[in-house]
C-alpha cells in the first residue's frame, strides 16, 4: 500500500507540470482522485488494513493527499495565468506613446511666451524668475508707487489674509501679502540679489481685480525686461524694442515711443508698433507696452547708486502680443481649455 502511494505521488508529480489545458488537467485528475481513481482506490483499501496499522496508513494517505493537492493547485495556477495571459493579448510596452492620443502642444500662450523669450535669450538676456504672491513693499513700494495708487486698492488687487505666512516670499516689514498685479516685481527681486550689469527677462502670471471681458482677464501673463550698467541710454532701449518688434511683427514693423508715465520710470513711454502686413491690423499704430528708464527712486530703494548705473525697462502683456500674432479677438478663449481652440495652434 505504502509502496502504490509512493508511486501515486512521483506519477502525478511527474504528470502535473505537463497539463496544458483545463478538459486534460481533468482528465488526468479523474484518473487519481476520481470515483476510480488509483488514489481512490487506496483509500477503499483501507477497510482491509489491520486495526493496528490503521492510524499509520491513516497518514501516509494524508500526507499522499496533500502532495497530490498541492501538485494540482500548481496546475491550476498555471493554467489560469496562461487562460488570462492569452485574454489580455501581447504584453504591452508602457514606455510607447498611447496609440489613440494625439501629441500634446505647449498652450499658445506659452507658444508665445517661448518665442519672446528666445529672442531676448539672443541677445544677452537671461530668464528671472519671481513668485506669484508678493508683498506690498515689492510689489509697490520699492517700485515707487505710493500708497494712495489706485493699483493698491483692495478693488485692483487680489490681497491675502493678514495671518498667513508663505515662507518662501520674505517681507520688508509686516506689509500684507497679494498677488503681484505685474512681474516688475522680478526686477525688484533681482536687482536685490545681484550687482550690474544685470539684463533679465521675467516672464510669468500676473493677477488683476479685472471684470473679464473681450480684452481682461483677472489672470494673465506679462514679460518684463530690466537692463543696468553704466552708460545705458533711451537708445539702447529703442534699439532692443526695434529689434523685438522686427523679429516678432516682420522686418518692415516700426516702433514708436509716445510719452507716458510710470512711477517707477523716468522719463516714461507707451511703446506702439506700426506694420504694413498684419491683415486687419495693417497700417495702424498698435500700443502693446509700457517702458521707461528706471527711476532713481527705484534704483535706491535696491541699494544701486543712481549717480552710477542708469537702466531700462520695459514691461507687456503676454496675451496681447499672442492675440496679434495668432488672429484671436477675445482673450477668454485662452482660458477655456477648449480643445477646438487650441488645436488651431498645434
Ligand atoms: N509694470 C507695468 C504694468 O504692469 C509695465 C511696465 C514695466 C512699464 C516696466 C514700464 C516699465 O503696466
Amino acid at each position: 500500500m505504502q509502496e502504490k502511494l509512493t508511486a501515486i505521488v512521483a506519477g502525478v508529480q511527474e504528470s502535473a507540470p505537463k497539463l496544458q489545458t483545463r478538459a486534460e488537467f481533468e482528465a488526468y485528475k479523474a484518473t487519481i482522485s476520481g470515483p476510480k481513481g488509483a488514489l481512490t482506490d487506496v483509500m477503499k483499501g483501507m477497510g482491509k488494513v489491520p486495526k493496528e496499522d490503521k492510524p499509520a496508513m491513516g497518514k501516509l494517505i494524508n500526507e499522499a493527499k496533500t502532495a497530490v493537492q498541492a501538485a494540482f493547485d500548481r496546475v491550476v495556477e498555471r493554467i489560469e495565468a496562461a487562460e488570462l495571459a492569452a485574454k489580455l493579448g501581447p504584453a504591452i510596452d508602457p514606455s510607447l506613446p498611447a496609440p489613440d492620443s494625439t501629441r500634446g502642444t505647449l498652450h499658445p500662450i506659452a507658444q508665445v511666451r517661448e518665442e519672446m523669450v528666445a529672442l531676448f535669450r539672443r541677445i544677452g538676456f537671461s530668464v528671472a524668475e519671481a513668485t506669484e504672491v508678493e508683498t506690498e513693499h515689492y510689489c509697490f513700494d520699492a517700485l515707487n508707487i505710493p500708497s494712495d495708487h489706485p493699483a493698491r486698492d483692495m478693488q485692483d488687487s487680489y490681497y491675502l489674509p493678514d495671518d498667513l505666512r508663505v515662507n518662501n516670499v520674505s517681507k520688508l516689514g509686516d506689509e500684507k501679502y497679494l498677488l503681484r498685479t505685474h512681474t516688475s516685481t522680478v526686477q525688484i527681486r533681482t536687482m536685490l540679489e545681484s550687482k550690474p550689469p544685470i539684463r533679465i527677462v521675467a516672464p510669468g502670471r500676473c493677477f488683476r481685480r479685472d471684470t473679464p471681458d473681450a480684452t481682461h482677464s483677472a489672470n494673465f501673463h506679462q514679460i518684463e525686461g530690466l537692463y543696468v550698467d553704466k552708460d545705458v541710454t533711451l537708445l539702447d532701449l529703442k534699439a532692443t524694442l526695434d529689434h523685438f518688434v522686427k523679429t516678432i511683427f516682420g522686418p518692415k514693423a516700426k516702433t514708436r515711443l509716445r510719452p507716458s508715465f510710470f512711477p517707477f520710470t523716468e522719463p516714461s513711454f507707451e511703446m506702439d508698433f506700426f506694420s504694413p502686413d498684419l491683415g486687419k491690423l495693417s497700417n495702424k499704430w498698435i500700443e502693446i507696452m509700457g517702458c521707461g528708464m528706471v527711476d532713481p527712486e527705484v534704483f535706491k530703494a535696491v541699494g544701486i547708486d543712481p549717480e552710477v548705473y542708469t537702466g531700462y525697462a520695459f514691461g507687456m502683456g503676454i496675451e496681447r502680443i499672442a492675440m496679434i500674432l495668432q488672429n484671436v479677438d477675445d482673450i477668454r478663449y485662452y482660458y477655456q481649455n477648449d480643445v477646438r481652440f487650441l488645436k488651431q495652434f498645434a
